[in-house]
């Protein structure tokens, strides 16, 4: 029997769309795929899932509950309220910056203005509240999506954000990262690194979830 049957996992999937006005969002290229997928074969192993995804365009895996959200602050009140679990994933792309402030009208070009300069703030790091949460699950695994020095950043996150493991991919090429059906994952925890792929998104998350499985075993 899987390791991960009967345990409740929260993944959060695809990205968060920050608002400036009613017509207009600062976003990012995430598809979802890559957190739909790890969703889909958690609950094929028999684990309790809570999918918290951002606006995507995907169905919902079978025996998934999924919560939809918009903003990196929906998407932070949504995984704390489905706080506790065993395994927290954050495979979302999660905006680091969101406006000041969210203009109730549209907002116009003005007379003779060339350039534009948007004031925006720091969003809450969702992943590393998690990890230092009162309710920290048993394993709280993150993603890095990095363009270059994958290696470095990815560790730095690790340690920074207090992480069990930590999933790094290329993004920015062909065949890895965003909005791909492939991708090429390194998963780096405090002894090493496990490369899964290259391969399916639905591959590669067979092969996160047997890191996991076996550090819940
Ligand atoms: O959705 P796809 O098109 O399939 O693409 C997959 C993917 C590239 C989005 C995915 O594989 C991936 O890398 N997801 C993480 C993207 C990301 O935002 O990485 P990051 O290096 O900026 O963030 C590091 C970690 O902190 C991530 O686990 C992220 O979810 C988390 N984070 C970041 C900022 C924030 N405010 N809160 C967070 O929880």
């Amino acid at each position: 029997m899987s390791a991960l049957a009967g345990r409740r996992v929260v993944v959060s999937a695809g990205p968060t769309f920050e608002d400036l006005d009613p017509v207009r969002f600062l976003g990012n290229r995430s598809s979802g795929k890559m957190g739909f997928a790890v969703a889909s074969a958690a609950a094929a192993r028999g684990a309790d899932v809570v999918l918290v995804a951002g606006p995507v365009h995907l169905p919902t895996p079978p025996n998934v509950t999924r919560i939809d959200v918009r903003s990196a602050a929906q998407m932070h009140a949504a995984v704390t309220a489905a706080l506790p679990c065993d395994v927290y994933i954050g495979a979302a792309a999660v905006a680091d910056y969101t406006p000041v402030s969210i203009s109730p009208n549209k907002l116009k070009k003005q007379p003779g203005q060339d350039t534009l300069t948007l004031q925006l703030v720091r969003t809450r790091d969702i992943l590393a509240e998690v990890a230092s949460h009162p309710k920290r699950p048993r394993l709280v695994v993150g993603f890095a999506a990095e363009t270059h020095d994958v290696e470095t950043y990815a560790r730095g996150k690790l340690v920074a954000k207090k992480l069990d493991l930590i999933a790094a991919n290329r993004v920015g090429v062909e065949g890895s990262g965003f909005e791909s059906d492939e991708n090429t994952l390194v998963a780096y925890d405090a002894n090493g690194a496990t490369t899964l792929g290259p391969g399916a998104k639905s591959d590669i998350a067979g092969g996160l979830l047997d890191l996991i499985e076996a550090r819940l075993a």
